[in-house]
């Protein structure tokens, strides 16, 4: 089968394309319809067919005898723990939770929030809310209990399950207590608190509302409801471009076929091999790459604690890669340029057996060519950048290595995947001329697997995604195609910031910022950094008449953002300045700014109101050794 023709077997003919890719999986209903638009704008695949994520992920294999293969291995040098949790271990687990929640009155179509570090019980608690029916949101550890509070106010949750506490860099991050300052913030009142305790000594339990983890496994067990396809198995919360983030709904039947599809074409693994995304269960690529998608074809999943590098050494990943004879690895650029650094010549590298290793998947930003070439360089594999985001769930970009293995490009995220119809558009929705970069939009219906619609919020998703380009959803990307059609995805078009491949809200940030009494007006941009791939830059005007020291500013200000948005932001940085640059209108010219500071060529805009500013601003960032210009 060769790339071109099984990709446009999937656009020409969608219904028939996507129908036939259901049956890689075994449903309780099997659909007889392919998709029908929904009332949100947005695409409800298989409207009539029924099954159940988790009876698919665990079940299924259990009873076609593979319950003694490993699902779970649970890595984390953080703790000098390695466990093994076979299909069989792992249902009993999941069935066991399933009936404490049962018992606890959560059911079919509840919300539940899911706060916890890199421990297996964060996917027994995905996988027992999906056995039953509730809408898991799991959020990132690394947020702040005001994001926390954010997204328990939008998604109402009858509970919460966290952990008494995550271990960073030797410290221990106490979620509880994060969890009892957002439930203060809340307006949103939850029946219960579950908290997986880690050691004996853990912070107490101290109300009838807050259950101990193990308590809830003494309730009999449950068996998996089949479900409507259409059923939310998720809500995932994402940034966008105002400080309240949204929340991605994910349903359930077209997303388990597009993740057998992706697992089957895109990856081409099969039952029994170790798939590892080294991510974390808080972003999509946890939630689809580590969880679902790994357990629903019956391979092994790797739950890493622990970082690229540090914990102990940049030789992290090749150790595990070897221990657990990795055979697909998918990580983050960020992760390959903080191993890079640490270990240039890749020396760790030559102290493991990384036989088992096939290919290196990377998403979540761009991979510069430089950390493309070096990694290629010393893996000696096919190394595949591809290109998704939290609303697609599975890529959108990339190589379909199970059909065809087209040789990967340095700075490229590879072609269309099947099913996505991806135009490059100029403003006023024309395509552009190959080579042209311009905005990235998919042709509507999306494929299986995309978001249908946002949690509660139709105007957002129409207004977001739908209505630039009718006929198009928006990706908020740019880039451009080359001569051999391969897509470069050069950046976001919005205040979206990429801070080592994790999404994250400009505008937020400048709401912050903009709260402190000090400061007039400010503006947040994303500029380039070596290792993270963007970091957060804020500069800012001051009120007339106000005295402040630029340090004192700034330390308010990371502090500001730490408390509220969470150490992963990096906001580390704010410069004072005169004024900002701003078009005749009012627009502040923020993409020039990041220019100045990048070190890019740009052009002064014509519609700018005073030139002379920019001329300020690199002296500002000059002197404070801000931007890679000025390093
Ligand atoms: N919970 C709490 N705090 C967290 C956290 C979590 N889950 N993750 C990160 N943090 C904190 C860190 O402790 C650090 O705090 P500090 O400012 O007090 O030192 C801060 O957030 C920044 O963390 P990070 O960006 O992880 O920096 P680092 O120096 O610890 O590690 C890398 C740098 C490159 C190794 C790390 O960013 C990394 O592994 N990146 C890859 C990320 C990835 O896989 N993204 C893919 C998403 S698909
Ligand atoms: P998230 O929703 O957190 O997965 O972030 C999605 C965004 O990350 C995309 O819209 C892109 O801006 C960026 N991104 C993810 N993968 C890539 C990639 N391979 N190349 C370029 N940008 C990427």
């Amino acid at each position: 089968m060769d790339y071109a023709s099984f990709y446009q077997q999937s656009i020409d003919d969608k219904a028939s394309f996507w129908k036939e890719q259901s049956r890689l999986l075994k449903w309780d209903t099997q659909p007889q319809i392919a998709f029908v638009e929904n009332k949100h704008g947005g695409t409800d695949w298989f409207p009539d067919g029924k099954l159940n994520m988790c009876d698919l992920c665990l079940d299924t294999h259990v009873l076609s005898g593979h319950g003694l293969d490993i699902a779970i291995i649970y890595d984390s040098p953080v703790t000098g723990v390695i466990e093994k949790i076979t299909y069989k271990a792992l249902l009993d687990q999941v069935s066991k939770f399933a009936a404490g929640l049962r018992n606890l009155g959560i059911g079919h179509g509840d919300t539940v929030i899911i706060y916890m570090p890199m421990i297996p019980q964060a996917v027994v608690a995905m996988l027992a809310c999906a056995r039953i029916g509730a809408i898991h949101s799991v959020v990132f550890g690394g947020f702040a209990p005001h994001e926390l509070a954010m997204r328990i106010d939008d998604a109402k949750p009858k509970i919460i399950i966290s952990a008494s506490y995550g271990i960073e860099q030797d410290q221990k991050i106490h979620y509880k207590r994060l969890v009892d300052v957002a439930l203060k913030e809340a307006k949103h009142k939850t029946l219960y608190q579950i908290y997986y305790r880690r050691q004996d000594n853990d912070d107490a339990i101290s109300s009838r509302f807050e259950l101990d983890f193990e308590s809830l496994m003494h309730c009999g067990s449950v068996g998996a409801r089949a479900l409507p396809a259409t059923h939310p198995l998720y809500i995932l919360y994402t940034s966008g471009t105002t400080g309240t983030p949204k929340g991605v709904v994910r349903d359930t039947g077209g997303y388990a076929t597009a993740l057998a599809f992706s697992m089957k074409y895109i990856y081409n693994v099969k039952q029994g091999d170790v798939y590892w995304a080294a991510s974390d269960i808080g972003w999509v690529v946890g939630h689809s790459f580590m969880v679902y998608a790994p357990l629903l074809c019956g391979c092994t999943t790797i739950i890493y604690e622990g970082k690229p590098v540090r914990t102990p050494d940049a030789g992290a990943f090749w150790r595990v890669i070897e221990q657990h004879k990795v055979s697909t690895l998918f990580t983050a650029p960020t992760a390959i340029r903080a191993i890079k650094k640490e270990d240039h010549e890749a020396a760790l590298l030559a102290k493991y057996d990384i036989s088992s290793l096939r290919q290196l998947f990377l998403a979540g930003e761009r991979c510069d060519p430089a950390t493309f070439e070096w990694i290629s360089e010393k893996l000696n594999r096919p190394v595949i950048d591809h290109w998704w985001q939290t609303e697609s769930g599975w890529p959108m970009l990339g190589i379909m290595t199970g059909v065809e293995s087209l040789a990967p490009r340095s700075g490229a995220a590879g072609f269309p995947v099947c099913g996505y119809n991806i135009a490059v558009l100029n403003e006023e929705g024309v395509p552009v001329k190959q080579g042209d970069e311009g905005y990235i939009a998919v042709k509507l219906p999306l494929p299986p697997g995309c978001l249908p619609q946002l949690w509660n919020n139709d105007y957002r998703f129409r207004k977001g995604y739908l209505e630039k380009f009718p006929g198009y959803y928006l990706t908020g990307d740019s880039g451009f195609v080359d001569k051999d059609g391969y897509y470069f995805i050069m950046g976001r078009i919005d205040d979206v910031i990429n801070v080592s491949g994790h999404r994250l809200s400009a505008g937020e940030m400048e709401e912050l910022v903009a709260s402190r009494p000090a400061v007039a007006e400010c503006a947040v941009m994303g500029i380039a950094d070596e290792l993270r791939g963007q970091r957060p830059l804020a500069l800012i005007v001051l009120k007339d008449g106000v005295l402040a020291d630029e340090g004192d500013i700034e330390a308010a200000l990371v502090q500001l953002v730490r408390d509220k948005i969470g150490a992963v932001a990096f906001f580390k940085s704010a410069a004072i300045v005169s004024r900002l640059p701003k078009t005749r209108s009012g627009k502040i010219l923020r993409k020039t700014m990041r220019a100045i500071a990048d070190g890019s060529e740009f052009k002064v805009p014509s519609t700018i109101d005073d030139p002379s500013i920019l001329d300020e601003i690199a002296d500002v960032l000059k002197r404070r050794k801000l931007g890679m210009a000025f390093q």
